[in-house]
C-alpha cells in the first residue's frame, strides 16, 4: 500500500503530464492544463478540453463555459473548490479558421494519447460519482457510443467509479438561444442536483458498510 499521501502523488503525475509529448497538441499549446480542485473529492467532473483561456491559464474551466458551469454548481449547492475539475485531454486542440484560432473536440488519436493521464488521476482520487459533461467525455468514462442527447441524465457505472452521469457541456448550452439555452441550462443544474444527492446516498451507505470502532474506555465504562 503505498504511503504517500494522493496530494503528492497527484502533483508527481502532474510535473510529468506537464512533459509529455504523446501527441501532436504538445507542439501547439501553450500549457498543460492537468486539472485541479480538492484531490479527495468523492465527486469529479470531466470535461472534453482545455479551451482558449485554459490554454492560457493552464487551469480548466476558466472561460465563459467555467463560467456557466460555476454558477450551474452553485445553484445545485456544490462548491467548485470542493469537487476535482479535469478534463479526457490536457492539451488545447484547436483549428484555424479563416485566421482564427476555434477549439474543436479532441479525435480519438489525442484521446488515446492522453488517456494515461486521466487514467492516473481517477485511479488516485477514486471517486464516489463522475460527472461527464459532454458527449466525449462520457464516450472515454461511460461506454464508447455514448449519445449524449438519448442517455444523458442516467446513471451508470464506470471502471473508475461506481457511479457516473453525463450532462450536456457548457459550452454547447452557451450556443443555445432564448428557451432552448433556459431548458439546457435546467437540465445541467439538474443533473449536478442529482450527482450532488447520489454521493450523499453513497457516502452513507460507505458509513453503513464500515465496521463500528470498538468502544472507547469513557463508553466502555458508560456502560456499567
Ligand atoms: N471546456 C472543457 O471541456 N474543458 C475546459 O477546461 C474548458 C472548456
Amino acid at each position: 500500500m503505498e504511503e504517500r499521501p494522493i496530494e503528492e502523488r497527484l502533483r508527481e503525475v502532474e510535473q510529468r503530464a506537464k512533459q509529455c509529448t504523446a501527441c501532436h497538441l504538445a507542439t501547439t499549446r501553450t500549457q498543460v492544463v492537468f486539472g485541479e480542485g480538492n484531490p479527495r473529492s468523492p465527486l469529479v467532473l470531466v470535461g472534453e478540453g482545455p479551451g482558449e483561456q485554459e490554454d492560457l491559464t493552464g487551469r480548466p474551466f476558466v472561460g465563459r463555459a467555467g463560467a456557466l458551469l460555476d454558477r450551474a454548481l452553485r445553484e445545485a449547492g456544490i462548491g467548485r473548490q470542493h469537487v476535482y475539475i479535469c478534463n479526457i485531454i490536457k492539451c488545447r486542440a484547436y483549428t484555424i479558421e479563416n485566421g482564427r484560432a476555434r477549439n474543436r473536440p479532441p479525435n480519438q488519436e489525442e484521446i488515446l494519447a492522453c488517456a494515461p493521464w486521466l487514467d492516473a488521476q481517477l485511479t488516485l482520487i477514486q471517486p464516489l460519482v463522475i460527472v461527464c459533461l459532454g458527449g466525449p467525455a462520457a464516450s472515454v468514462i461511460i461506454h464508447k457510443n455514448f449519445r449524449i442527447m438519448q442517455e444523458r441524465g442516467q446513471w451508470f457505472t464506470s471502471r473508475w467509479a461506481p457511479a457516473a452521469i453525463a450532462t450536456l457541456h457548457p459550452a454547447y448550452i452557451l450556443r443555445q438561444a432564448g428557451p432552448a439555452f433556459d431548458k439546457a441550462y435546467a437540465l445541467l443544474v439538474d443533473d449536478l442536483k442529482a450527482a450532488r444527492a447520489r454521493v450523499i446516498e453513497l457516502k452513507q451507505q460507505q458509513r453503513q458498510q464500515q465496521p463500528m470502532p470498538p468502544p472507547s474506555e469513557e463508553q466502555q465504562l458508560s456502560l456499567f
